[in-house]
C-alpha cells in the first residue's frame, strides 16, 4: 500500500492520496495553500503544479484564511487579541504525518496562538476530512473568537461553476437546487440552533456541465448539528472558494489561556462520476466512517404519531401493537403523549414520567406486551424542550434560553432548555438513563421541535458558547447513552428532517426525514436527502389515507412503494384499516424484508430526475438489484419508455420470477416497466443474477 500522505521538503508540498484522488497543500509565506484537488497524481506530479497565479490584489487559496495582510474574503479564522489586533501572521511550526493523518501547525509571529490544520484520508474512499484546532498559548488575557471554520476549499480553476445544495422548510425538506455560482459572496446558514430544515450543511460544485452519471464534482459536508455557515465566493477571475464551519455570524466567545477550540469535521470529496457517483461515495463514506451499525438491517417500524397523535394510552397502544405485529412490524414506537400532562402540545414537556391516567402501572406492561408480540419497543423523547406549563419549568424557569427584559418567544408552546448548563445536562442524562435502565427500551426517537430564540444565558460570562455547547451536550448525552445501553438504536428527528447531518449520524442510526408522509411530495424529499445521506438512514413511513398533511388520497401500494426506498415504517390508526388494506400492507412488508438488504446496503442509482413523469431509482447489492418506478400522475400521450439499468454485469443474466434478462440488454436497451394504468402507478422489480 502506498503512503496515504507524502511530503516534499524542498517545496513544502503535501500530497494526500485517496484511491482515486489527490489533495495537495503547499506551505508558503502566507500560510498553507491548496495547490491541487482532482484525479490522483504522484507526489512528483503534484510538486510540478505551479503556485496559483495571483489575480487581483489579494492572497487566495489559503487553507484557512484569517484577517490581515491582503486577505479580503470571508475570514475562516476570526479572532481578537486583548489589545484589539485582529490580523494574524502565521509561521509554519512543523507538521506530523501518521498514516492517513496530517497535521500542519502554524503559530503567530507575535501573539500566543497556535493553529493546527488537521487532515485525514482513508484507503477505502475518496473523502478528505478536515478540521482545525486553535490553542491559546498565553497565560493571561483571553482571546476573543468570532469564527473558526473547519475548512476553506479552493476549487481548481474552471471556466464556470455551478452549485448544488438543498433548501426547505418544515414538511418540505431537502429540496435540491442547482444554480450557477454567483459572482461575489453567497451564504448558506442556520441561525436556528440546529442544522434545520431551511438548508443542510453541504454544498457541491461542478463546472456547469456535470450530469447524474458523468462529470466532475467537488463537495463538502459539515459534520455538525448546531448552527452553521457555508459560503461560496467567486471572483472576476473565476476563483471559487467555499468555506464550511460551525456557528453563525455575530457570535463572540472567549478562549481562555491554555484552552484549545476544536472544530467539527468538514468532509470534502471529489469525483469524475457525476452527481450519482458523488452520492454513492458519500453513502459509502457514511457506512465506513460515520454510522455505528452500518451492517444491520433497519427493522420495519410502526410509529404511533399519525395513528393516535397525542392520545396514546396503554389500551390503544396494545390494540394497535397487536395489528402491527400481524402486519410484520418489528419495532413498535410510541410517539408523543405518554408522559406528564402531555394531552396536547401545550403542556408536559419536561415532566418525563408516564402519565398515570394513561399508563396506570407505568410503561412496563406495554413494553412487555410489545416484546411478547415479538417486536422491539421504542419511545419518543424531546429532551431539549420544556413547556411553560410543566413542573420542570415551574421549578427551573432559569433553565431555558432567555434574555433579560425580553419575551420568551414560545414556538409550539415550548421553550428551549439551555443544554450548555451543566445542571441541565446532568438532569437530562439522568432521566434518559433511568428511562432506559428501568425499561426494556430498544429505540429512542430523539426529537427537537423548535428553533432557538432569545438565546441568552443570563448567569454566564461567556453566553455565546451555548450555541456550540448545546450541540456538544446533545452529542455527549447520546454518546453516553449508547455506551451504557449498547442495544439501543436512535432516530434523529427535529420536526422531521431538521437535524440530519454527519455529526448526528455518527451517534444515531436513522433520521426521521420529514413530517410530510405524502408519497408524492416525498419523492423530491427523498431525492434531496439521497444526494449525501444513505437510504439505510432515511426513515420513511407508509401512512394514512387521505394523507394527514396534504389530504391527498393515494392507494396503499403507492404509499408503500415510495417508503420502501428507505428504512420502511408504517404509521396510522391501524385498528381502522380495512381487512384488505391489512392484507396488502402485510404483503408489502414481506416484500420489503426480501429486498431491504439491497435498498439499505446497496448502491443507489437515480435513473431519472425526481421531476420526470415516471421516477425510477435503482439499488444494487452484489448479485441483486431492486428497481422502484413511481408515476404519480399519468398523462395521455406519454408512453412508458424502457429504463436503462446501471451497475449490472453485462455478461450475466438476471431473473425475476420466471423471466430472465440479459445484463447487457438491461443496460443497453433497458427494462420495460410493467406499470399499471392510471395515476399513482408504481412497481418494484427485484432481479437476481443467475450466472453468466
Ligand atoms: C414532531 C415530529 C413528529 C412527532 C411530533 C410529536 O413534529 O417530527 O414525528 O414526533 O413531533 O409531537
Amino acid at each position: 500500500m502506498d503512503d496515504l500522505v507524502e511530503y516534499d521538503g524542498t517545496t513544502g508540498t503535501f500530497a494526500l492520496h485517496t484511491p482515486t484522488t489527490t489533495y495537495a497543500v503547499r506551505l508558503t509565506d502566507a500560510g498553507p495553500r491548496q495547490v491541487y484537488w482532482g484525479p490522483r497524481l504522484t507526489l512528483a506530479q503534484v510538486v510540478s503544479v505551479p503556485d496559483r497565479p495571483r489575480t487581483g490584489d489579494e492572497v487566495l487559496g489559503e487553507e484557512l484564511p484569517g484577517e490581515g495582510g491582503e486577505r479580503f474574503g470571508p475570514p475562516s479564522v476570526r479572532l481578537e487579541f486583548a489589545d484589539g489586533t485582529r490580523a494574524v501572521e502565521w509561521r509554519a511550526d512543523g507538521h506530523a504525518i501518521d498514516g492517513g493523518r496530517l497535521t500542519v501547525t502554524l503559530v503567530d509571529l507575535h501573539y500566543p496562538v497556535r493553529l493546527d490544520l488537521h487532515y485525514q484520508v482513508y484507503d477505502d474512499g475518496d473523502v478528505v476530512e478536515r478540521w482545525a484546532a486553535l490553542t491559546h498559548l498565553g497565560e493571561t488575557a483571553p482571546i476573543v473568537l468570532e469564527r473558526l471554520d473547519s475548512a476553506a476549499w479552493t476549487l481548481p480553476p474552471r471556466a464556470d461553476y455551478r452549485l448544488s445544495y438543498v433548501v426547505g422548510e418544515w414538511a418540505a425538506e431537502f429540496q435540491l437546487k442547482r444554480t450557477r455560482a454567483a459572482y461575489g459572496e453567497t451564504t448558506w446558514t442556520s441561525r436556528r440552533g440546529t442544522s434545520r430544515h431551511q438548508g443542510n450543511p453541504w454544498l457541491s460544485v461542478d463546472p456547469g456541465d456535470t450530469t447524474e452519471e458523468y462529470g466532475e464534482v467537488w463537495s463538502t459536508a459539515l459534520a455538525w448539528s448546531g448552527t452553521w455557515k457555508l459560503t461560496s465566493r467567486r471572483t472576476l477571475a473565476d476563483d471559487l472558494v467555499v468555506t464550511a464551519g460551525a456557528g453563525q455570524d455575530g457570535l463572540r466567545w472567549r478562549l481562555a489561556p491554555g484552552e484549545t477550540w476544536t472544530t467539527p469535521v468538514a468532509a470534502g470529496l471529489y469525483t469524475r462520476d457525476g452527481f450519482g457517483g458523488l452520492s454513492r461515495r458519500w453513502h459509502d463514506y457514511a457506512r465506513r466512517h460515520v454510522l455505528s451499525h452500518p451492517d444491520e438491517v433497519r427493522p420495519v417500524l410502526y410509529n404511533s404519531w399519525e395513528g393516535t397523535w397525542f392520545d396514546v394510552t396503554e389500551a390503544n397502544q396494545r390494540e394497535i401493537a397487536a395489528v402491527a405485529a400481524d402486519l410484520g412490524v418489528e419495532l413498535f414506537v410510541m410517539d408523543d403523549g405518554w408522559f406528564g400532562r402531555r394531552l396536547s402540545d401545550s403542556a408536559g414537556l419536561g415532566d418525563w414520567w408516564p402519565n398515570p391516567d394513561r399508563f396506570p402501572a407505568g410503561l412496563t406492561p406495554l413494553v412487555d406486551e410489545v416484546h411478547r408480540l415479538g417486536m422491539r419497543f421504542g419511545i419518543w423523547v424531546e429532551p431539549e424542550m420544556v413547556n411553560p406549563d410543566s413542573d420542570l419549568y415551574r421549578s427551573h424557569p432559569e433553565w431555558t434560553l432567555h434574555l433579560p427584559n425580553r419575551f420568551r418567544t414560545e414556538v409550539r408552546t415550548q421553550l428551549v432548555l439551555n443544554f450548555a448548563r451543566p445542571d441541565v445536562a446532568e438532569w437530562a442524562h439522568g432521566w434518559l438513563d433511568r428511562l432506559l435502565t428501568e425499561h426494556r427500551i430498544d429505540f429512542l426517537k430523539w426529537d427537537m421541535n423548535r428553533a432557538f430564540t432569545e438565546a441568552g444565558w443570563a448567569d454566564s460570562a461567556d453566553p455565546h458558547r451555548l450555541w456550540y455547547d448545546h450541540t456538544r451536550t446533545v452529542y455527549a448525552i447520546l454518546d453516553r447513552l449508547r455506551a451504557d445501553h449498547p442495544h439501543v438504536r436512535i432516530e434523529s428527528c427535529a420536526s422531521g428532517g431538521g437535524r440530519a447531518d454527519f455529526g448526528v449520524l455518527r451517534r444515531t442510526d436513522q433520521v426521521w426525514t420529514s413530517d410530510n408522509t405524502d408519497p408524492v411530495d416525498r419523492i423530491a424529499i427523498q431525492d434531496g436527502y439521497s444526494q449525501v445521506y444513505p437510504a439505510t438512514t432515511m426513515g420513511a413511513w407508509a401512512s394514512e389515507n387521505p394523507n394527514p398533511l396534504t389530504r391527498r388520497e393515494i392507494p396503499l401500494r403507492f404509499r408503500f412503494h415510495v417508503a420502501m426506498a428507505g428504512a420502511l415504517g408504517v404509521s396510522g390508526n391501524l385498528r381502522d384499516w380495512s381487512k384488505e388494506d391489512r392484507v396488502e400492507a402485510a404483503a408489502m412488508i414481506v416484500l420489503y424484508k426480501r429486498i431491504r438488504h439491497v435498498v439499505q446496503h446497496g448502491v443507489l442509482h437515480r435513473l431519472t430526475p425526481p421531476t420526470d413523469q415516471i421516477v425510477v431509482v435503482q439499488y444494487v447489492n452484489g448479485d441483486e438489484t431492486v428497481i422502484f418506478a413511481w408515476r404519480p400522475q399519468a398523462r395521455h400521450g406519454h408512453p412508458t419508455r424502457p429504463v436503462r439499468l446501471r451497475g449490472l454485469d453485462p455478461e450475466a443474466s438476471y431473473r425475476e420470477g420466471s423471466t430472465v434478462y440479459s445484463g447487457a440488454v438491461l443496460a443497453g436497451y433497458g427494462l420495460d416497466l410493467d406499470l399499471p394504468p392510471g395515476d399513482y402507478a408504481s412497481v418494484v422489480c427485484h432481479l437476481t443474477r443467475v450466472g453468466r
